[in-house]
């Protein structure tokens, strides 16, 4: 018989308090997913929390790049998903396309001692650690700037990947020079070569949307994650990572009207009056969305029955490179 959410929950916090596991929640998780979360917080956020965390099991709810980044940063824990859930954006790039951006890149002119790669976290392991093997690290929409800015000093041209957006939006903060591998452009005029990859949920925004939101509501305020294009980063109030909107949203007078181009799960729970999804397109990210308390429940009991579903497992060489280029992100 099918369990109601009430029951479910019952029986996950029964689970909780016999296992020795955390459950951690990214903030795009459905509600009832994410009030479960011992541990939530955005990606980076995650990665560094989760790391200090002591229980033999951590049971990641969001998508793999971060339940593998778990396992990259503390490999003796057993780490599991209720869903194997993947970003879109990370299963854009592998390690052989990673290799074929950086020959782009030397059939432009530019070596590989001129090169120095930067990964966006949401990206497999494999990619993370070819990354490191050429010097570089991993960032996040929190840190990107900071790890950018500490890279040009190195006096090398940037190969960012997977995310074109995050790419081009932290070069115009900078006022650096970008283009996108393929574009038609020449790689050894730019500072930043990003490589062509997107988030399909960040892409539903556009400049009518804000313009609309402006029309109808004068004086709102415009809030994006830097996923969304550039035209739509330029034409904002604010861009944040997903804790850097939660913290300015949080800071606003009550009557401050503002429209959120992120994730749904995270704007429907930010405010509780005066904050509008900026989109007429409910922009859920259909991954992080296929956890359930269902999912949740299910792997707490093949833990408790001694066969965990659904085990993050990362090869020694690729855990060890990958180790190394998040590493360097948080030594920043
Ligand atoms: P954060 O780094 O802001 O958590 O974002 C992760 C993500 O997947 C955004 O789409
Ligand atoms: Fe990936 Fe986009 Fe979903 Fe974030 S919102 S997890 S980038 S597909």
């Amino acid at each position: 018989m099918k369990l109601t959410n009430e029951e479910l929950r019952e029986k996950i916090n029964e689970y909780k308090k016999k296992l020795s596991v955390t459950v951690v929640a990214h903030f795009y998780q459905r509600d009832e997913v994410f009030e479960m979360g011992d541990i939530t917080g955005d990606s980076l956020e995650l990665a560094i929390k989760t790391k200090e965390d002591k229980s033999d099991y951590v049971v990641f709810c969001g998508v793999g790049f971060m339940g593998q980044s778990v396992k990259v940063l503390s490999p003796n824990k057993r780490v599991v998903m209720p869903k194997a859930a993947c970003c879109a954006m990370a299963t854009m790039i592998d390690g052989m396309q990673f290799d074929a951006s950086v020959k782009t890149l030397n059939e432009a002119g530019i070596p590989n001692e001129n090169i120095l790669p930067i990964t966006y976290i949401n990206s497999n392991a494999e990619v993370k650690a070819k990354v490191a093997q050429m010097g570089g690290m991993v960032c996040t929409s929190s840190n990107a700037k900071k790890i950018i800015t500490k890279a040009l000093e190195e006096g090398k041209k940037i190969l960012f990947v997977p995310d074109r957006c995050l790419g081009q939006n932290i070069a115009n903060q900078m006022g650096l020079k970008s283009c996108v591998i393929g574009d038609g452009s020449n790689p050894a005029e730019s500072d930043i070569i990003c490589f062509n990859g997107f988030c399909s949920v960040h892409q539903l925004f556009s400049v009518d949307d804000i313009n609309f939101y402006r029309k109808k509501y004068p004086g709102i305020l415009i809030v994006v994650h830097p996923e969304c294009d550039p035209a739509i980063c330029d034409a904002a109030d604010f861009v944040g990572s997903t804790s850097q909107i939660i913290k300015y949203i949080k800071e606003l007078p009550e009557e401050q009207k503002v429209a959120v181009g992120t994730e749904f799960n995270l704007v429907n729970r930010l405010r509780p009056k005066n904050t509008y999804v900026l989109s007429s397109t409910k922009p859920e990210c259909p991954t992080m969305n296929e956890t359930t308390l269902q999912d949740l429940y299910d792997i707490l009991k093949s833990i408790d029955e001694g066969a965990p579903l659904n085990e993050i497992h990362v090869d020694e060489e690729t855990q060890k490179w990958a180790k190394i280029a998040l590493e360097r992100m948080l030594a920043l």
